[in-house]
């Protein structure tokens, strides 16, 4: 079956059964919580709370769509053999319509009738005890009990991580979910539906729901919703029997424009990133250093830096277009290209320079890859396609090492004595006498933050920063608070910060001026002088929905995870109406 009968045949059969049909909203959501639209609810959000009626907007209280995608979470995979940017996500949502019998039956019969493929198995919410607030979810029994009563014999228990959905941004309708596999053409178990039960509205973000953020509450929804996600991309992938999604006919036209003897990796790359840039272009996205402007522009730069050029990303967004327009009329085959053609004469700019440097060098070291990376922006692959030869021994992990060795370095902004005794690094607040304690006290540093975060999260925003020094052996806050903390709210603040580690978010930074800055409510240090353009460093995928987020000058860890288990060691009275706490990281 072909892609687009699969999304005609999805669309018809939630019709036929008492849905309405919506478009697609855009990928640039009007929720300014999230970068880009993650998933089909997004549009609906308010219908689950009951702010918005469903009735008098679409005529039924059920949707079915098919709605664009983008989860930026995995650029950095795609290549590989199931990661998009770009997907199309088929669901179908109830707002206080139909409960869990009648959302998994007709999942159900979608799969086994529609589409006449059997179910491996399916997950379904094990419960859970340690909630926000300690509110338990129950086991959903109810679930296994339909999905038994249709003869899906395995059914396995999961988790809040895994099988508890939402919320998206930073708050929003969330609840327990039941999810079924089914088998790739390489014999695999592939999740392909995610069926979630929003019976809950979070006050907070998916972070803090499962870090069990204090203040932050899962309050029943008055109507029960039901909203579905099943990647289209990944069901062709199981209906059409092939290995990846890259075989299926929604790529292959535009896999085999390519030209003969482009690598596997690149193909994949290429085919994902063309999609994704004629999607974002079309729904009025444009390159920029920011937000989802900076999200498009890395796409494109990753496959100029490849050898993607005009005339054959014309040919793709041909391809494309052929594809796509009739569902997604919003696409402008001539603005996509025109776009991208004006990014590819500034980064030839760019690249030309940096051509010009390489051509001087003998072996390219580590170190002087990462200078043409910082003063030409040549990512790592060009560096490496433009001198085969110089660059025969430079490995990405080398590559990587140089990279955040300088980040480290040159984001303290402080003075920075080498080759002699004394301190590598003094920020006032930082000090390291060595490329090893540099590490340690950086990621002290990061711990830090999330301290302060997760502080102000269990005693309120009467916490402020007071001071803070930091060395190889600890880090050392002070802030204002009126009492002694105790032992309990110790160990939540302790709890939410080693949940921030377990994530791994990333930890990233923007420059701005001072007034924006204030102005998104990042934190800073009211003693401190700042200039007129602040780094902002915050923790997440994105600087709205970021747990934490500072004026700093760095430096810190790219994800949280380099930071390991966080312990305070100690908590105590500074003066009066101050407090200082002692942590490490081990
Ligand atoms: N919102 C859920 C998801 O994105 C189901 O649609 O997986």
């Amino acid at each position: 079956m072909k892609a687009d009968e699969i999304r005609k045949r999805f669309l018809d059969f939630f019709v036929t059964n008492g849905h309405a049909a919506v478009a697609s909203s855009s990928l640039v959501p009007s929720d300014p919580s999230v970068l880009l639209t993650t998933a089909g609810m997004q549009q609906f959000k308010p219908y689950y709370t009951g702010e918005v009626d469903a009735v008098r907007d679409f005529g039924a209280k059920s949707t079915a769509s098919c709605q664009k995608s983008f989860r930026t979470s995995d650029i950095d995979e795609v290549g590989d053999e199931r990661h998009l940017t770009f997907f199309e996500m088929l669901g179908n949502f109830s707002f206080g319509g139909y409960e869990k019998r009648e959302a998994i039956t007709l999942a159900f019969d979608f799969i086994t009738k529609e589409m006449a493929l059997p179910i491996s198995y399916v997950t379904v919410f094990e419960g859970s005890h340690s909630t926000s607030s300690g509110q338990a979810v129950p086991r959903d029994e109810e679930s296994a009990g339909i999905w038994k009563e249709l003869g899906v014999t395995d059914v396995r228990y999961e988790g809040m991580e895994d099988v508890f959905w939402g919320p998206t941004g930073s708050s929003g309708p969330c609840g327990p979910t039941t999810e079924i596999y089914c088998k790739s053409g390489s014999g695999e178990d592939t999740e392909i539906w995610n069926v979630v039960f929003n019976q809950f509205f979070y006050n907070g973000s998916r972070e803090d729901l499962l870090a069990g953020a204090v203040g932050k509450e899962l309050k029943p929804l008055a109507q029960f919703g039901v909203d579905t996600g099943m990647g289209l991309e990944r069901l062709v992938m199981v209906s059409q029997g092939t290995k990846t999604v890259f075989e299926t006919d929604l790529f292959l036209p535009l896999i085999t424009k390519l030209p003969t003897g482009t690598a596997e990796r690149t193909a994949r790359i290429f085919a994902d990133h063309a999609r994704a840039i004629a999607f974002l272009v079309s729904d009025g996205v444009r390159p920029m250093n920011k937000g989802a402007g900076y999200v498009l522009r890395r796409l494109m730069r990753r496959i100029i830096a490849q050898g993607m050029d005009g005339a054959l990303f014309a040919g793709l967004t041909r391809e494309i277009f052929k594809k796509y327009a009739v569902v997604y009329p919003e696409l402008n085959e001539v603005v996509i290209t025109g776009v991208f053609n004006d990014e590819y004469v500034k980064f030839q700019k760019t690249m030309a320079q940096g051509a010009k440097e390489l051509g001087r060098m003998d072996a390219v070291t580590p170190q002087a890859a990462f200078k043409l990376f910082e003063s030409y922006g040549l990512p790592y692959e060009a560096i490496k396609e433009m001198a085969p030869d110089k660059t025969a021994s430079l490995t990405r992990a080398d590559f990587d090492k140089e990279f955040e060795k300088h980040q480290a370095i040159s984001r303290a902004g402080a003075e920075k004595k080498f080759g002699g005794h004394g301190l590598i690094l003094d920020t006032g607040e930082l000090k390291a006498g060595s490329e090893e304690e540099l590490k340690k006290v950086t990621r002290l540093h990061t711990a830090t933050h999330l301290l302060q975060q997760a502080l102000r999260d269990v005693l309120g925003s009467e916490v402020e920063q007071r001071g803070s020094d930091i060395t190889v052996e600890r880090t050392r806050f002070d802030f204002s608070f009126a009492r002694k903390v105790t032992a309990e709210e110790l160990k939540k603040v302790e709890d939410i910060v080693n949940a921030r580690v377990k994530e791994d978010l990333p930890m990233t930074f923007v420059e701005m001026p001072l007034v924006e800055a204030k102005k998104t409510g990042a934190l800073y240090y009211f003693k401190e002088k700042y200039p007129d353009t602040v780094k902002v460093y915050y923790v997440g995928t994105t600087l709205a929905s970021a747990y934490s987020k500072e004026f700093c000058g760095g430096p810190h860890v790219t994800h949280t995870s380099a930071l390991g288990v966080f312990k305070i060691i100690k908590e105590e009275a500074v003066s009066q109406g101050i407090r200082r706490i002692r942590a490490t990281v081990e």
